[in-house]
């Protein structure tokens, strides 16, 4: 039996605990499966696993990382050779060496695809607490993370991956042009940057551009365009008054459930803390999509 496919990135905001409850929730049968915030994708693996991701449409603000999911399902074999060559060099230093080696692979522009996304995946396996961030110019300026034992290949997770890759469409860009892709009978996830529930928690590292409030407007108006389209919509977003407003103001309905962060940029703040799931399933232009 072949692993099933899972994140081969660690990614903040990951929902590897919340992928079995959006699988639990979504409709049983539906047209494409859609994912615009796919990050390091944990919800569309559960899905691609579970058989359950029919004609993947697949898109992230991050150019880099989209890049990196077409090396992955296009050429695996490329990247698992040239994340070896990263991994050998690497593994063979000792502790301060291994500082030096991660900082001329940051500052380097390989050639090629395949390299590129090896690049991509070796500094998320070594780098600080695996996040990604880049500095005003877009160049990726993450510390090294100084793990004893970093697992950095992983040859059959990138083989299960590009497996449930294939086939997928993989886009860069903006959520609201991934969204215009889906139409009535789809089903969509949508997992954005979560509204900062304190002003110190404040995370909009991803990338250059942050997520504010106008973002979470534009998404909410996207979920409303997306509901009289007839797509069956599911959104996460941290349990704050003003996501609870955008959305309740509009009649969708919500639920809590309980989730512990994998990545939190407060280092005291790894308590499980409730979350919204805020769905359109009960809306009648969804229900009669769905069931035609
Ligand atoms: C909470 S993370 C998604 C995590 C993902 N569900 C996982 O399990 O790893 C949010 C993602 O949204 C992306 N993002 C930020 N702004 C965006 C935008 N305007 N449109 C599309 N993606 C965006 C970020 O690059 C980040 O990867």
């Amino acid at each position: 039996m072949s692993r099933p496919p899972s994140p081969f990135l660690k990614w903040a905001g990951g929902k590897a605990r919340l992928a079995p409850v959006v699988l639990g929730r979504a409709p049983e049968r539906f047209g494409h499966y859609h994912e615009p915030f796919l990050g390091g994708g944990a919800v569309f693996f559960a899905f691609a696993g579970a058989g359950r991701a029919p004609g993947p449409h697949l898109g992230d603000a991050n150019p880099a990382l989209i890049s990196c999911y077409r090396s992955v399902r296009d050429d695996p074999e490329g990247v698992i050779a040239a994340l070896e060559t990263l991994e050998t060099r690497y593994l063979a230093l000792g502790t301060d060496e291994r500082a030096g080696c991660y900082y001329e692979v940051r500052a380097a522009r390989p050639e090629g695809a395949a390299a590129n996304a090896a690049r991509l995946i070796f500094l998320n396996r070594t780098g600080y607490n695996g996040l990604y961030r880049e500095n005003s110019r877009g160049e990726f300026n993450v510390p090294h993370g100084r793990y004893v034992r970093p697992r950095i290949l992983d040859r059959d997770g990138l083989r299960a991956a590009s497996r449930a890759l294939a086939g997928a469409t993989l886009c860069p860009g903006d959520f609201e042009q991934a969204c215009v892709a889906a139409t009535a009978g789809d089903f969509i996830y949508l997992d954005p940057p979560y509204q900062p529930l304190t002003a110190t928690a404040r995370f909009t590292a991803y990338t250059r551009s942050a997520f504010g409030e106008p973002e979470q407007e534009r998404l909410r108006d996207a979920f409303e365009r997306l509901t009289r389209a007839g797509v069956a919509a599911l959104l996460s977003n941290s349990d704050h008054e003003r996501i609870r407003d955008l959305y309740g103001e509009r009649g969708f309905g919500f639920d809590t459930v309980l989730m512990s962060r994998a990545i939190n940029s407060v280092g005291s703040g790894r308590a499980p803390i409730p979350e919204l799931l805020i769905d359109n399933f009960g809306r009648p232009e969804v229900r009669a999509a769905m069931e035609r």
